[in-house]
């Protein structure tokens, strides 16, 4: 009798045994993904101005205009410009101020069409801030 009186109570000490494990390896789960969040959160840290500045919401819309309006052919996906020197806009915030930029675009010139009727008030002013970020 007392040796199956222990036999279960042997049984339940290895299923308790057993939740426990059971708990440890839930807990160490749960941890490890906590510690992927935190490691997320490094590397949005990390991030560096030139990225934040990319992902600022204005910006990414500017950039969406740059492609939609084809300034990109002329100007290129890296601003490097293909169509001569003045067509490099990768340093234009320091070469020209914000009323320079938007005239260019508005107005054109120099081999590049003018846009005034091509975007809004508003779409300019979004080409103008991102490229003054150029510098
Ligand atoms: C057909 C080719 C072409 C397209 C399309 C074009 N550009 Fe240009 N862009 C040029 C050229 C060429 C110059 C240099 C003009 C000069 O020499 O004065 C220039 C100059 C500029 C400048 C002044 C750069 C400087 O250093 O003087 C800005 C700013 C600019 N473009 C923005 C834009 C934006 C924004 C768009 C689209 C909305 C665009 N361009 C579309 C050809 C183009």
């Amino acid at each position: 009798m007392r040796k199956f009186y222990r036999r279960i109570s042997e049984k339940k000490t290895s299923t308790i045994v057993g939740l426990l494990l059971a708990e440890v390896l839930i807990v160490f789960f749960v941890c490890a993904c906590g510690n992927n969040l935190k490691e997320d959160n490094k590397v949005i840290d990390g991030i560096t101005n030139e990225t934040m500045v990319e992902s600022n919401p204005d910006f990414v819309k500017a950039q969406e205009l740059y492609i939609a309006n084809k300034c990109i052919s002329c100007h290129g996906t890296d601003l490097s410009g293909r169509v001569g020197a003045n067509s490099n806009l990768q340093k234009v915030g320091n070469k020209l101020t914000a009323e320079q930029i938007q005239n260019q675009i508005k107005n054109g010139g120099g081999g590049m069409y003018p846009y005034k009727d091509k975007l809004t008030e508003e779409e300019v002013i979004l080409l103008t801030n991102w490229l003054r970020s150029k510098k």
